[in-house]
Protein backbone atom coordinates (compact mmCIF):
# COMPACT_ATOMS: atom_id res chain seq x y z
CA UNK A 1 0.00 0.00 0.00
CA UNK A 2 1.04 3.44 -1.04
CA UNK A 3 1.64 5.86 1.99
CA UNK A 4 -0.45 9.03 2.55
CA UNK A 5 1.71 11.94 1.78
CA UNK A 6 0.07 14.90 2.33
CA UNK A 7 1.65 15.38 6.56
CA UNK A 8 -2.17 15.76 7.63
CA UNK A 9 -1.27 14.89 11.29
CA UNK A 10 -5.45 14.30 11.87
CA UNK A 11 -5.67 11.94 8.89
CA UNK A 12 -3.17 9.26 10.64
CA UNK A 13 -6.37 8.44 12.77
CA UNK A 14 -6.36 4.78 13.72
CA UNK A 15 -9.58 4.30 11.32
CA UNK A 16 -7.68 6.27 8.55
CA UNK A 17 -6.00 3.48 6.46
CA UNK A 18 -3.01 4.25 4.18
CA UNK A 19 -4.43 5.30 0.24
CA UNK A 20 -5.13 2.52 -1.50
CA UNK A 21 -3.57 1.01 -4.89
CA UNK A 22 -6.77 -0.59 -6.52
CA UNK A 23 -10.48 -0.75 -5.39
CA UNK A 24 -12.89 -3.67 -5.35
CA UNK A 25 -14.23 -5.16 -9.07
CA UNK A 26 -17.78 -4.34 -8.47
CA UNK A 27 -16.96 -0.48 -7.80
CA UNK A 28 -14.31 0.03 -10.26
CA UNK A 29 -17.49 -1.57 -12.59
CA UNK A 30 -19.93 1.17 -11.23
CA UNK A 31 -16.93 4.31 -11.12
CA UNK A 32 -16.35 3.46 -14.65
CA UNK A 33 -19.66 2.25 -16.57
CA UNK A 34 -22.08 4.65 -14.58
CA UNK A 35 -19.77 7.40 -14.23
CA UNK A 36 -17.53 7.20 -16.44
CA UNK A 37 -14.30 7.73 -14.82
CA UNK A 38 -11.26 6.70 -16.94
CA UNK A 39 -9.62 3.31 -16.25
CA UNK A 40 -6.77 4.93 -15.05
CA UNK A 41 -7.96 7.44 -12.85
CA UNK A 42 -10.40 5.45 -11.13
CA UNK A 43 -7.78 4.57 -7.80
CA UNK A 44 -6.97 8.78 -7.95
CA UNK A 45 -10.49 9.74 -8.05
CA UNK A 46 -11.81 7.22 -5.07
CA UNK A 47 -8.14 8.55 -2.70
CA UNK A 48 -9.66 12.35 -3.43
CA UNK A 49 -13.12 12.09 -2.32
CA UNK A 50 -11.99 9.35 0.38
CA UNK A 51 -9.69 12.43 1.86
CA UNK A 52 -12.30 15.22 1.47
CA UNK A 53 -15.00 12.87 3.24
CA UNK A 54 -12.93 11.99 6.30
CA UNK A 55 -11.78 15.68 7.18
CA UNK A 56 -15.53 16.27 6.92
CA UNK A 57 -16.63 13.42 8.90
CA UNK A 58 -14.15 11.03 10.05
CA UNK A 59 -16.27 7.96 10.85
CA UNK A 60 -14.35 4.26 10.55
CA UNK A 61 -16.24 3.56 7.39
CA UNK A 62 -14.73 6.50 5.54
CA UNK A 63 -11.65 5.83 6.66
CA UNK A 64 -11.63 2.38 6.32
CA UNK A 65 -13.06 2.92 2.55
CA UNK A 66 -16.36 1.21 3.78
CA UNK A 67 -18.09 3.27 1.09
CA UNK A 68 -16.61 1.01 -1.80
CA UNK A 69 -18.13 -1.74 -0.76
CA UNK A 70 -21.96 -2.62 -2.61
CA UNK A 71 -22.91 -4.32 0.18
CA UNK A 72 -27.08 -4.67 -1.26
CA UNK A 73 -25.05 -5.81 -4.06
CA UNK A 74 -24.10 -8.96 -1.55
CA UNK A 75 -27.60 -9.11 0.36
CA UNK A 76 -29.53 -12.31 -0.50
CA UNK A 77 -31.93 -10.74 -1.99
CA UNK A 78 -30.86 -7.93 -3.60
CA UNK A 79 -32.38 -9.73 -7.29
CA UNK A 80 -35.58 -9.54 -5.63
CA UNK A 81 -35.50 -6.30 -4.11
CA UNK A 82 -34.06 -4.99 -7.86
CA UNK A 83 -37.25 -6.44 -9.20
CA UNK A 84 -39.75 -5.29 -6.86
CA UNK A 85 -38.31 -1.80 -7.49
CA UNK A 86 -38.26 -2.33 -10.90
CA UNK A 87 -41.81 -3.67 -11.91
CA UNK A 88 -43.47 -1.52 -9.47
CA UNK A 89 -42.64 2.70 -10.65
CA UNK A 90 -44.94 3.16 -7.23
CA UNK A 91 -42.65 0.85 -5.55
CA UNK A 92 -39.97 3.30 -2.89
CA UNK A 93 -36.82 2.55 -1.76
CA UNK A 94 -34.77 4.65 0.72
CA UNK A 95 -31.49 4.81 2.18
CA UNK A 96 -31.32 5.92 5.36
CA UNK A 97 -27.71 7.20 6.78
CA UNK A 98 -26.43 6.61 3.06
CA UNK A 99 -23.73 8.35 3.17
CA UNK A 100 -21.66 8.76 -0.49
CA UNK A 101 -24.89 6.09 -1.76
CA UNK A 102 -22.87 3.99 -3.20
CA UNK A 103 -25.76 1.49 -3.25
CA UNK A 104 -28.64 3.58 -4.45
CA UNK A 105 -26.49 4.50 -7.85
CA UNK A 106 -25.84 0.35 -8.43
CA UNK A 107 -29.78 0.27 -7.96
CA UNK A 108 -29.81 2.52 -10.83
CA UNK A 109 -27.37 1.16 -12.83
CA UNK A 110 -29.33 -1.56 -12.78
CA UNK A 111 -32.43 -0.18 -14.16
CA UNK A 112 -34.53 1.14 -11.29
CA UNK A 113 -35.49 4.63 -12.12
CA UNK A 114 -33.27 7.22 -9.83
CA UNK A 115 -37.01 9.08 -9.20
CA UNK A 116 -38.18 6.05 -6.85
CA UNK A 117 -34.72 6.30 -4.61
CA UNK A 118 -34.35 8.92 -1.66
CA UNK A 119 -30.94 8.82 0.22
CA UNK A 120 -31.35 10.47 3.98
CA UNK A 121 -28.38 11.74 5.95
CA UNK A 122 -27.59 14.13 9.18
CA UNK A 123 -24.38 15.41 6.86
CA UNK A 124 -25.48 16.94 3.83
CA UNK A 125 -21.58 17.45 2.56
CA UNK A 126 -21.18 13.92 2.45
CA UNK A 127 -24.06 13.47 0.15
CA UNK A 128 -23.07 16.12 -1.69
CA UNK A 129 -19.28 14.09 -2.14
CA UNK A 130 -21.43 11.37 -3.19
CA UNK A 131 -21.98 13.40 -6.73
CA UNK A 132 -18.64 14.04 -6.78
CA UNK A 133 -17.69 10.66 -6.11
CA UNK A 134 -20.46 9.51 -8.95
CA UNK A 135 -20.37 12.01 -10.86
CA UNK A 136 -23.94 12.26 -11.68
CA UNK A 137 -25.62 15.45 -10.54
CA UNK A 138 -26.87 16.39 -13.91
CA UNK A 139 -28.31 12.82 -14.47
CA UNK A 140 -29.69 11.31 -11.31
CA UNK A 141 -33.21 12.41 -10.63
CA UNK A 142 -33.09 10.99 -6.92
CA UNK A 143 -33.60 13.16 -3.59
CA UNK A 144 -30.84 13.35 -1.04
CA UNK A 145 -32.67 14.96 1.88
CA UNK A 146 -30.77 16.15 4.95
CA UNK A 147 -32.75 14.80 8.47
CA UNK A 148 -31.73 13.42 11.68
CA UNK A 149 -33.33 10.01 12.08
CA UNK A 150 -33.57 10.37 15.77
CA UNK A 151 -35.90 13.59 15.51
CA UNK A 152 -38.04 11.94 13.33
CA UNK A 153 -41.97 13.90 12.55
CA UNK A 154 -40.78 16.11 15.50
CA UNK A 155 -38.26 18.41 12.97
CA UNK A 156 -41.33 18.32 9.98
CA UNK A 157 -40.03 18.17 6.74
CA UNK A 158 -38.46 15.91 4.89
CA UNK A 159 -39.51 13.45 7.44
CA UNK A 160 -43.21 13.58 7.72
CA UNK A 161 -42.98 13.57 4.09
CA UNK A 162 -41.48 10.13 4.11
CA UNK A 163 -43.88 9.39 6.53
CA UNK A 164 -46.86 9.79 4.78
CA UNK A 165 -45.48 8.02 1.55
CA UNK A 166 -43.92 5.10 3.48
CA UNK A 167 -41.44 3.07 2.24
CA UNK A 168 -40.92 -0.37 0.28
CA UNK A 169 -37.14 -1.21 1.09
CA UNK A 170 -35.25 0.59 3.69
CA UNK A 171 -31.42 0.38 3.54
CA UNK A 172 -29.82 1.14 6.82
CA UNK A 173 -26.06 -0.02 6.63
CA UNK A 174 -23.58 0.46 9.57
CA UNK A 175 -26.37 2.47 11.07
CA UNK A 176 -27.97 1.16 14.19
CA UNK A 177 -24.12 -0.15 15.24
CA UNK A 178 -23.25 3.41 16.01
CA UNK A 179 -25.36 3.30 19.25
CA UNK A 180 -25.97 1.86 22.57
CA UNK A 181 -28.90 -0.75 22.51
CA UNK A 182 -31.49 2.10 23.95
CA UNK A 183 -30.86 4.58 21.19
CA UNK A 184 -31.29 1.67 18.50
CA UNK A 185 -34.53 0.86 19.91
CA UNK A 186 -35.42 4.65 20.02
CA UNK A 187 -34.07 4.99 15.98
CA UNK A 188 -35.96 1.30 15.05
CA UNK A 189 -39.97 2.98 16.73
CA UNK A 190 -38.98 5.71 14.53
CA UNK A 191 -38.09 4.14 11.42
CA UNK A 192 -40.41 0.93 11.26
CA UNK A 193 -43.08 4.13 11.21
CA UNK A 194 -41.94 4.72 7.24
CA UNK A 195 -41.76 0.95 6.53
CA UNK A 196 -45.49 -0.12 4.31
CA UNK A 197 -47.15 -2.96 5.25
CA UNK A 198 -44.36 -5.90 3.60
CA UNK A 199 -42.21 -3.73 3.40
CA UNK A 200 -38.26 -4.60 5.10
CA UNK A 201 -35.40 -2.91 6.20
CA UNK A 202 -32.08 -4.37 4.88
CA UNK A 203 -28.49 -3.85 5.43
CA UNK A 204 -25.23 -4.83 7.16
CA UNK A 205 -23.93 -3.51 10.52
CA UNK A 206 -21.13 -5.09 12.82
CA UNK A 207 -22.64 -7.68 14.66
CA UNK A 208 -20.60 -10.28 17.18
CA UNK A 209 -20.61 -13.92 18.15
CA UNK A 210 -20.65 -12.16 21.89
CA UNK A 211 -24.01 -9.57 21.79
CA UNK A 212 -22.74 -6.70 23.76
CA UNK A 213 -22.19 -3.01 24.63
CA UNK A 214 -18.62 -1.74 23.24
CA UNK A 215 -17.04 0.91 23.95
CA UNK A 216 -17.98 3.33 20.77
CA UNK A 217 -16.12 6.13 18.45
CA UNK A 218 -17.48 8.66 20.65
CA UNK A 219 -15.47 8.88 23.83
CA UNK A 220 -17.51 7.41 26.72
CA UNK A 221 -20.68 6.39 24.55
CA UNK A 222 -20.65 2.53 23.58
CA UNK A 223 -22.47 1.31 20.82
CA UNK A 224 -24.47 -2.17 20.77
CA UNK A 225 -23.54 -5.17 18.64
CA UNK A 226 -25.91 -7.81 17.98
CA UNK A 227 -26.52 -11.17 16.68
CA UNK A 228 -29.47 -12.54 14.66
CA UNK A 229 -31.35 -13.19 17.73
CA UNK A 230 -30.72 -9.99 19.99
CA UNK A 231 -31.52 -8.60 17.13
CA UNK A 232 -35.06 -10.54 16.94
CA UNK A 233 -35.32 -9.68 20.68
CA UNK A 234 -35.41 -5.75 19.47
CA UNK A 235 -37.55 -5.54 17.30
CA UNK A 236 -39.98 -7.89 19.45
CA UNK A 237 -39.76 -5.09 21.43
CA UNK A 238 -40.33 -2.50 18.73
CA UNK A 239 -42.91 -3.92 18.00
CA UNK A 240 -44.59 -4.65 21.00
CA UNK A 241 -44.04 -1.12 21.73
CA UNK A 242 -45.57 0.52 18.73
CA UNK A 243 -48.38 -2.02 17.99
CA UNK A 244 -46.20 -3.88 14.57
CA UNK A 245 -45.23 -7.00 13.88
CA UNK A 246 -41.61 -7.74 11.98
CA UNK A 247 -39.77 -10.83 11.76
CA UNK A 248 -36.00 -10.82 11.67
CA UNK A 249 -34.01 -12.68 9.45
CA UNK A 250 -29.78 -12.36 9.38
CA UNK A 251 -26.64 -14.28 9.30
CA UNK A 252 -22.98 -13.45 10.59
CA UNK A 253 -19.95 -13.63 8.44
CA UNK A 254 -16.62 -12.27 8.42
CA UNK A 255 -16.51 -10.67 5.50
CA UNK A 256 -14.82 -7.34 5.33
CA UNK A 257 -13.99 -7.95 9.22
CA UNK A 258 -10.64 -6.37 10.07
CA UNK A 259 -8.10 -8.07 12.51
CA UNK A 260 -8.00 -6.99 16.01
CA UNK A 261 -4.16 -5.59 15.03
CA UNK A 262 -5.03 -3.65 11.99
CA UNK A 263 -8.51 -2.34 13.40
CA UNK A 264 -9.45 0.22 16.29
CA UNK A 265 -13.38 -0.95 15.82
CA UNK A 266 -13.23 -4.37 15.67
CA UNK A 267 -12.05 -7.62 18.03
CA UNK A 268 -12.35 -11.40 17.69
CA UNK A 269 -16.07 -11.66 18.45
CA UNK A 270 -16.54 -8.99 15.72
CA UNK A 271 -18.69 -10.68 12.68
CA UNK A 272 -20.32 -8.64 9.80
CA UNK A 273 -24.44 -8.99 10.32
CA UNK A 274 -26.64 -9.33 7.46
CA UNK A 275 -30.20 -8.63 8.31
CA UNK A 276 -33.53 -8.58 6.78
CA UNK A 277 -36.91 -7.11 9.13
CA UNK A 278 -39.68 -7.37 7.76
CA UNK A 279 -42.89 -5.57 9.13
CA UNK A 280 -45.61 -8.40 8.91
CA UNK A 281 -48.54 -5.91 10.49
C1 LIG B 1 -21.07 4.52 9.35
S1 LIG B 1 -21.77 5.51 8.09
C2 LIG B 1 -22.56 4.34 6.99
C3 LIG B 1 -22.81 4.87 5.61
C4 LIG B 1 -23.48 3.94 4.61
N1 LIG B 1 -24.81 3.56 5.02
C5 LIG B 1 -22.66 2.70 4.35
O1 LIG B 1 -23.08 1.60 4.69
O2 LIG B 1 -21.56 2.83 3.79
C6 LIG B 1 -23.14 6.12 9.03
C7 LIG B 1 -23.92 7.21 8.34
O3 LIG B 1 -25.05 7.55 9.14
C8 LIG B 1 -25.18 8.95 9.19
N2 LIG B 1 -25.86 9.29 10.44
C9 LIG B 1 -25.37 9.21 11.70
N3 LIG B 1 -26.28 9.61 12.59
C10 LIG B 1 -27.38 9.95 11.88
C11 LIG B 1 -28.67 10.44 12.25
N4 LIG B 1 -28.98 10.65 13.52
N5 LIG B 1 -29.56 10.69 11.28
C12 LIG B 1 -29.24 10.47 9.97
N6 LIG B 1 -28.04 10.01 9.56
C13 LIG B 1 -27.12 9.75 10.50
C14 LIG B 1 -23.75 9.46 9.13
O4 LIG B 1 -23.66 10.80 8.71
C15 LIG B 1 -23.11 8.48 8.15
O5 LIG B 1 -23.19 8.91 6.82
Amino acid sequence: MAANHDGNAARHQEWYDMDIEEVNLEIRHLLENYSKVPPTEVVKHVNKIRADGFAANPYPCIGHYRFLNLTLLTHPLYDSILMRLKSNPNSIYLDLGCCFGQDLRQLVYDGVPSSQLTGLDIEGPLMSLGYQLFLDQETLDSRFLVANIFKGESQGEPWTGLLATGADIIHCSAFFHLFPLQEQIEAAKIIGKLVRKNGMIVGRQSGSVKPAEVPAIKPGSTSFRHDVSTLAEMWNKVGEETGTKWKVEGSLDQVGIKSKTTSAVEDENSRRLLFTITREE
